[in-house]
């Protein structure tokens, strides 16, 4: 790692925006200076510019009781209704919002006066099956129009959503549907994946089965089911419907109700360093401020002329703040993809640009970094010329990784924005602004106007330029998670309590200044895991591992991939019945998909070692550092802290 960072800060090309895209770019200069002079009134302003308010807010931000802040809290508004009708109202309702493309070829054109009045329609049908305020409602649906139109009708009716990665296991969505006690769950029979047909209704049914006994209460009164895959599904006559039934029979009249700005919009399930998933929740208007500024001004859209390309999926909070809500609510077109990209062929995500003539893209690294070792001729066939702006969100990018994209995507000539964020904040938070920043490759830079970004040492003290530490954000920002849903002391704990002298908000990521002061991410500093973009912790799956009858003990650690950035590889001690009867080969094989099922694929370990023993402090604690260098191929580090030091030897052997 730290040759790695030495090679990252010897980095010295720099590209400077090319003057046509600098002349037309809506984010300014002008925006830091106004933000530096006055960052809570810099942040009421583009409330009141970029948002439509029912009522208007007198108080920007309330941070009496840190870290409980509250921002517009007075005003009210209607998130859908700025997603959507205002659009229409403004004489946009022909624009086409939604250019969905099938995996199996299949073709959608939305536009926003059409996804205006589905909302409408689907507001109607869950109003009629009672849900209303503060209610939640999880959604377990492909990449297809339905999501985003269920997204906005919860929103619409002031209801909750949890959207619930269609990767996710049965039991992964059981402990999220219980978790926020969901009245409703919206799936599909199943989505395109792969070239087939992936169930999604059967996981659901799975989830909600019959819990006689198990002390949870069953919450679900309705599960609404789109037909997408044509697959055969199993029926709960009274619980179950059908969207093509009920949606398309209900009124399009639905009047947007106004709602406190801190009405609850949503919870977002991600990983942290216990066994159990946190529901990070976001409320409305601080979220859509951030989320619509962020990609005005970092992706620049122009929604006249730009078709904007988020490839995340809405189980993601990136889906959530650049697929539904930023570009909507700046009135943009985007693409919507079900699939993955190399189905049916290699180029399939870049036909899809030429197709529809994409010119802004936002990605993962990992994306990249598979394209790349695919070979540059797959991209060359179709035509990108229409991209102007690049973005890479979801884990460090490497330089070499970002010069090839580019290269090869971006014609030499569109600027990049490596945007840092997490789900807690909501919206970016560092990033280059692209008419503005002289990027560098493989540093995500700065913090955006109005957002205190600060790297910090063991106390809270700014390591100033040059040096690495911790990355802190200082001051309160619009769209921050409002607390850990059903958990105020973990919300405090995880991400205040370590600089509560300061109020800092600790992000867990390792950072480092250069002598421009800008911040190069170094991944987390805690025991979470970032495998293709996505947040996995070592205990949750470890929690998996142990729940298998044949494993006596697990440990598992990130390592580094070529590839995915990290992959799981977990040490397991088996128990003695079971080693006697099976070979070490079948019992890897058998855990990697037990993960799998357990948690979903995401999830699956890439080695399962079986060892004999773990490496343990003397007070038992895991010493998850000498299993990372075992995993890597590395020489093994200081031993001297654990209770038998002669054990990473018998591990090493065993592993090789
Ligand atoms: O470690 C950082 C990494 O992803 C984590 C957040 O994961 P998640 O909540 O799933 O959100 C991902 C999409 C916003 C962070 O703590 N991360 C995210 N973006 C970057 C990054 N690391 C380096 N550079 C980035 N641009």
């Amino acid at each position: 790692m730290s040759s790695q960072i030495d090679h990252l800060l010897t980095e010295t090309r720099r590209f400077a925006p090319p003057s046509s895209f600098a002349a037309a770019a809506v984010g300014t200069a002008e925006l830091y200076e106004r933000a530096a002079a006055d960052r809570v009134g810099f942040w009421s302003d583009q409330a009141r510019e970029l948002l439509h308010w029912h009522t208007p807010f007198t108080e920007t931000l309330d941070w009496s009781n840190p870290p409980f802040a509250k921002w517009f809290a007075d005003g009210e508004l209607n998130v859908a209704y700025n997603c959507l009708d205002r659009h229409v109202e403004a004489g946009a309702g022909d624009r086409v919002a939604l250019l969905w493309e099938g995996e199996n070829g299949d073709e959608r054109r939305i536009t926003y006066a059409e996804l205006t009045a589905e909302v409408k329609r689907v507001a109607n049908v869950l109003e009629g099956l009672g849900v209303g305020q503060g209610d939640r409602v999880a959604i377990y649906l492909p990449m297809i129009p339905e999501a985003i139109a269920s997204m906005l009708a919860i929103a619409r009716i002031g209801a909750i959503h949890s959207v619930v990665f269609g990767g996710f296991s049965a039991d992964s969505l059981r402990s999220r549907i219980d978790d926020a006690g969901a009245k409703v769950v919206i799936t599909a029979d199943g989505g395109y994946r792969k070239g087939k047909v992936s169930s999604l209704k059967p996981a659901v049914d799975q989830a909600l089965a019959d819990r006689n006994g198990s002390g949870v209460q069953d919450t679900v009164d309705h599960v609404l089911v789109v037909r997408r895959g044509g697959n055969d599904v199993a029926w709960t006559e009274g619980r179950d419907l059908w969207w093509h039934d009920v949606v398309p029979a209900a009124s399009d009249h639905h009047e947007a109700q106004a709602f406190p700005a801190e009405n609850p919009l949503f919870i977002l399930y991600t990983s942290g360093t216990t066994g159990k998933p946190k529901g990070i929740m976001h409320t409305s208007g601080g979220y859509l401020t951030q989320a619509m500024f962020t990609n005005k001004v970092v992706h620049d859209i122009h929604p006249e002329t730009d078709v904007f390309w988020c490839t995340a999926d809405i189980g993601w909070i990136t889906g959530h703040s650049y697929v539904t809500y930023g570009p909507l609510a700046n009135g943009a077109t985007q693409v919507l993809y079900e699939g993955t990209p190399d189905t049916p062929h290699p180029g399939r995500w870049w036909e899809i640009i030429q197709k529809y003539g994409v010119s802004i893209f936002y990605t993962a690294p990992t994306a990249i970094r598979s394209f790349m070792k695919l070979g540059r001729e797959i991209p060359q066939k179709f035509d990108l010329s229409s991209i102007r702006l690049l973005g890479s969100v979801g884990e460090p990018i490497n330089p070499e990784a970002w010069m090839w994209y580019r290269k090869v995507i971006g014609g030499k000539a569109a600027p990049i924005v490596d945007t840092w964020w997490q789900t807690e904040t909501g919206a970016i938070m560092i990033s280059a602004l692209p008419g503005v920043t002289e990027t560098k490759p493989g540093s995500a830079q700065v913090a955006i106007p109005g957002v205190s970004i600060e790297v910090v040492d063991d106390d809270g003290v700014h390591v100033g330029n040059g040096n690495g530490g911790l990355l802190v954000v200082t001051e309160p920002w619009p769209s921050m998670l409002r607390g850990i849903w059903g958990d105020p002391d973990r919300f405090v704990e995880t991400y205040w309590e370590k600089f509560s002298a300061q109020n800092y908000y600790f992000a867990g990521d390792g950072a480092r200044l250069d002598d421009d002061g800008d911040v190069w991410l170094l991944g987390r500093v805690d025991d979470v895991m970032n495998v293709s973009g996505h947040r996995l912790s070592t205990a949750e799956i470890e929690s998996a591992l142990v729940g298998n009858e044949a494993v006596a003990e697990a440990a598992v650690v990130g390592a580094s991939d070529e590839t995915t950035g990290q992959a799981v590889a977990a040490f397991v001690i088996i128990k003695q019945s079971y080693l006697a009867a099976h070979s070490p080969d079948g019992l890897a094989q058998s855990l990697r998909a037990w993960v799998g099922e357990q948690i979903g694929p995401i999830a699956r370990p890439r080695d399962v070692y079986i060892v004999e023993e773990l490496p343990k402090t003397r007070s038992g604690k895991i010493m998850r550092r000498l299993l990372r260098d075992v995993a890597e191929g590395r020489e093994v580090g200081d031993t001297t802290t654990l209770a038998d030091t002669a054990v990473m030897s018998v591990i090493s052997a065993q592993v090789r």
